[in-house]
């Protein structure tokens, strides 16, 4: 079965209890069956993966490029400087898509700016969690626009 992976990054597992105010209440958990309930209609399933080092998330990228059709990546705070994430991001193949809870641009300048970006099919910024749903539906489009 075709499996879109879900990528998050440091600090994103404790989604739920951390900075409610910002990130909201939804768990990672809840994120992914939002997901899932996205992606069924294709028969997709969803390969999550979160690790708070950025060479876990390198190596996720290297093990999983094969056999997923596309992917979500919140890389939390690796925006900022996550070079090696965006060198791996560099050789997956498939379409993905950024992904961050909190609206980026009217924070702290510092998050401003994502090394990532560029090399993203699309960026969904400041819509909580309803923004992987959104990522989701548009990764289906990308992935296959005719189906
Ligand atoms: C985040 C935004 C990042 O700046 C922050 O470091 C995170 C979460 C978001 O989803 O809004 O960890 O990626």
């Amino acid at each position: 079965m075709s499996a879109v992976l879900l990528l998050n990054g440091p600090n994103l597992g404790i989604l739920g209890r951390r900075e409610p105010e910002i990130y909201g209440t939804d768990t990672l958990a809840d994120i992914e069956a939002a997901v899932a309930e996205e992606v069924k209609v294709r028969g997709w399933d969803v390969l999550s993966v979160q690790h708070d080092s950025e060479g876990e998330l390198v190596s996720a990228l290297h093990r999983h490029s094969d056999m997923t059709v596309g992917a979500l990546v919140n890389p939390g705070a690796l925006m900022i400087a996550g070079w090696s994430l965006r060198d791996a991001l560099a050789s997956y193949a498939p379409p993905w898509i950024e992904v961050h809870l909190s609206n980026v641009w009217a924070r702290e300048q510092f998050r401003h700016e994502s090394v990532i970006a560029p090399l993203a099919s699309g960026v969904v910024v400041g819509l909580g969690s309803y923004g992987y749903r959104l990522g989701a539906r548009a990764l289906m489009h990308l992935a296959a626009p005719d189906a």
